[in-house]
Parts: C-alpha cells; structure tokens; sequence
C-alpha cells in the first residue's frame, strides 16, 4: 500500500483563494482591509526569508500590509513602545512579531505586550489559556493549518488516537489542545519517552514535531495510519542541500493511509492561516461574522 499524499500546497492555495474572497467583501461591504503587521528585528536569513514570504502573501489576498524591519541591537523599550504602537492602531488587525528574538530581547514579555485580539500567532497566554479551556481565542497557524487537513482528511476526529511528538508551545502543545478539542486521545510524546516506537505505533495520527531530521521511521507507523510532519529540516545529501521532515518520509509512505510531504506539506499551509487568523481578528474587531472553516 502507498499513502495518500496530502497536497498543503494546494490546500494552502484553496484557503488563501477563500481569505480573498473574504477580503474582497468586508471591502466592499463595510470599507474595511485588514491589515497585518510584521517586526522582525535582526537579520537572521531564514526569518528575513519568512517575512518577505508573509509579507507578499498578505498583499495578494488583498490584506494591507505593515512591515516593521528593526535592527538588531534595538532596545526592548522600544520593541515594546513599536507594539504599544500597532496595539493602538485601527488599520492594523493582525501583530506578528517574528521569532526567535535577538538574545537581549525576553520573548515572554514581547508576545505577552501584544494585544490578545490581534495577537495572530497564538502565543499571548492569554490566547494559550482560552484554547486550554475551549474558549474562543487565537490559535497558533501551524497547528491549526495541521488540524484543517486532518479535517479534510477524515471528517470527524472523534475517538481516534492521536499522537503528538514534540512538546513546544509553537507547535506540540497547542496542537495537542485542538486535537483534544476534536475529541481525539491525545498523547504527546517527546524526546525522553520511553519506548517511543511503541508509542508512535498506537497513534491514528501521528504529529512529528521535533526538528529532528527523519527521526520517525516508517516501522513506527501504525498501517494506515495519517501521519503530519510538521519538521522542516535542512540537510546535506549527496553533497546536496535537501529539506527534510522529522518523519522518514520514504519508509513512511509505504505503510500510512495519507502522509504529508516536506516540502509541500504543513509548510504552506501556516502563512495561508496566518492570513486567516488576521482575518478573523478583524471580524472580531469589526463586530462582524467570522469566517466559517477558518478558525478551530
Ligand atoms: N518563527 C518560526 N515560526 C514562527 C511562527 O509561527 N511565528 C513567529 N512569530 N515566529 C516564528
């Protein structure tokens, strides 16, 4: 049996086209864009790269788009005076303040100065406290583009047994927290579980979330099982460059029912709910209906 391949270019592309879609109405409706932010201090490449990529998907699906390139030595007074400014600002509907901070920055603090309501990526606690306790809020954009397809995939979730490898706050925990939501058994494993094969073998759907590079190997897989990599894994092969997952894609594809690819799979699909997410912070903002098979 070979897995199905499950296409987050093109679910990405179907989500960015109904954002638009969207856009293009509050527009016409009721005069409003909405408008995301983008602070991005320093120069590491790989973030330049993000922010470039989140900036130009923002204006396509009609959005406006403020991008704040701060340089690396600035001060947290005045990271968290730019915020205090956007906060405030009634053109600006989604505040992205991309990570990982320069080291003199304290990140907690940063995320924790945004404005819940425009807080897009999730991570304010007080967005982590209401999606722990089934309360409407902002949910991170890689778990939630992850639950969409999962959505997509198998209609209900309820009852399955859901696998989570990895722990962080970005990805494995709030992904944990939706799957829960969908009704699913949740485990979240990491590095330290003991017999982590074993667990990985129980899992319905299994979530690899760890920055390893193909550390999941497809016996780990459960047959038939759906199997979301999240990892985007740059290594040399064959005096190569390659992006990889965490899942050992090649042996995988052979024993799961659907599998996401790297490149191609989750990546896509967290700039697509990126937009998304600022989308339904400025319907909430607006007093307006946010926008259904978008949000969790
Ligand atoms: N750096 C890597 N991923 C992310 C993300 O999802 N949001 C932010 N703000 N920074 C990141």
């Amino acid at each position: 049996m070979t897995a199905t391949i499950i296409d987050g270019k093109a679910f990405a592309a179907k989500v960015r086209g109904e954002v638009a879609a969207h856009v293009a109405r509050l527009k016409e409706e009721h005069g409003i864009t909405p408008g995301l932010a983008v602070v991005l201090v320093g120069e590491d490449p790989a973030s330049q790269v993000y922010v470039r990529n989140k900036g130009t998907q923002t204006l396509e699906v009609g959005m406006a788009s403020f991008e704040h390139k701060l340089p690396a030595e600035t001060s947290e007074a005045d990271l968290l005076a730019l915020i205090a400014n956007l906060n405030a600002d009634p053109a600006v509907h989604g505040i992205l303040v991309q990570l990982p901070l320069p080291k003199h920055l304290d990140s907690d603090l940063v995320i924790n100065a945004i404005d819940p309501a425009k807080d897009v990526d999730g991570f304010h606690i007080s967005n982590v406290g209401l999606l722990g306790t089934g309360q409407k809020s902002m949910v991170p954009c890689t778990p939630l583009g992850c639950l969409m397809m999962l959505r997509d995939h198998h209609g209900s979730l309820a009852g399955l047994n859901a696998v989570v490898v990895g722990r962080s706050n970005i990805v494995g925990k709030p992904m944990a927290q939706l799957l829960l939501g969908d009704s699913c058994t949740v485990t979240i494993a990491h590095s330290r579980t003991k017999d982590l094969g074993a667990v990985c073998r129980g899992a319905d759907i299994l979530v690899a979330a760890v920055g390893r590079p193909e550390m999941i190997p497809g016996d780990w897989v459960k047959p038939g099982a759906t199997v979301i990599d999240v990892g985007i894994n740059r290594i040399e092969r064959d005096g190569k460059g390659k992006l990889v997952g965490d899942v050992d894609f090649g042996s995988a594809v052979k024993v799961a029912g659907a599998i996401t690819p790297v490149p191609g799979g989750v990546g896509p699909m967290t700039i697509a709910c990126l937009l998304a997410n600022t989308l339904t912070a400025c319907c909430r903002a607006n007093g307006l209906p946010e926008p259904a098979g978008l949000t969790a």
